[in-house]
């Protein structure tokens, strides 16, 4: 396994690779949820490259940049092991050096959810993606669902710039009690661990509440919230049921593919889950006489 602090070092090895080349982009901190990307990366191209960097540029004034949990030893061990062939570890100075000022701004699908919660942080991840993007020129990248928006997002800008990387969407992976997994869910003390499952059977309740024929989104919102308030040291930020392209919130019937989504804090620690529901099947044509 080759790597590279520097962008052209990883130019140099990236032009070496023949054959298609899978990307993993991450802040590092690798859980199983990183390597299911990694795997599937595998399985699917030549080569992988991965990328360990923790964005400054998406993090708000008053978030957990300087906390954020960082460990390239065991992270380097974790790829070698999965044989990824290309890591690219570069340095704040290396990415955004001194004068650096352009950004890339995602409008409309940035704007509702995170993006109303976290204002710049989709612009910080559009930027370091596009950057990291250009830089490992990859034929395909790997995401997580569990950030479901920033999926919708970074596919809006692969499109409008005309990027020739391929975005592939792998499912969440989860703690057997539903936790999605999170290089964050370290921040969470026991008893916010032992909480932290209500997201899931918030977006499971909602699920199966839609499966059963519930077709209207605020009675969806209304069981998500109902179950978030029966966990004491839970608080929500948001309870959404969105369109799954637009992210814009429904209001009355769900027609089309729709994301069951919430963000809700425990202590300081605030954790994001998603479910994406099926379209409704559309009602079968009157059979024909005869
Ligand atoms: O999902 C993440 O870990 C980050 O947002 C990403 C895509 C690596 C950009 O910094």
């Amino acid at each position: 396994m080759e790597i590279y602090t520097t962008i052209a070092e990883c130019r140099a090895a990236r032009a070496r690779l023949t054959g298609t080349l899978g990307f993993v982009p991450t802040m590092g901190y690798l859980h199983a949820g990183h390597l299911a990307l990694v795997r599937r990366a595998k399985a699917e191209c030549a080569h992988v490259a991965v990328s360990i960097f923790v964005n400054p540029t998406q993090f708000g004034p008053h978030e957990d940049l300087e906390r954020y949990p960082r460990d390239l030893p065991r992270d380097l061990a974790l790829l070698e092991n999965e044989g990824v062939d290309l890591v690219f570890a570069p340095s704040v100075a290396e990415m955004y050096p001194p004068g650096y000022s352009t950004y890339v701004e995602v409008g409309d699908v940035s704007e509702p959810l995170e993006g109303a919660h976290r204002p710049g942080h989709f612009r910080g991840v559009a930027t370091v993606v596009c950057k990291l993007f250009n830089i490992v020129q990859a034929d395909r990248a790997y995401f997580g669902q569990k950030d479901a928006q920033q999926t919708v997002v970074i596919r809006r800008m692969v499109r409008d710039l005309n990027i020739p990387t391929s975005i592939v969407v792998v499912p969440t992976v989860r703690d057997a009690d539903g936790l999605a997994l999170s290089s964050r869910n370290v921040y969470l003390t026991p008893e916010e661990r032992a909480a932290a499952p209500v997201l899931y059977r918030a977006l499971t309740a909602a699920r199966e509440r839609y499966a059963a024929g519930e077709r209207d989104a605020e009675a969806l919102r209304r069981v998500m919230r109902a179950v978030i308030a029966t966990e004491p040291l839970a608080r929500s930020d948001y309870v959404s049921v969105a369109d799954a392209e637009t992210l814009r919130e429904i209001e009355g019937p769900i027609e089309t593919g729709a994301l069951l989504s919430l963000a809700v804090r425990f202590g300081s620690t605030r954790l994001i889950d998603n479910l994406p529901l099926e379209p409704p099947e559309a009602p079968s044509p009157p059979r024909q006489a005869g």
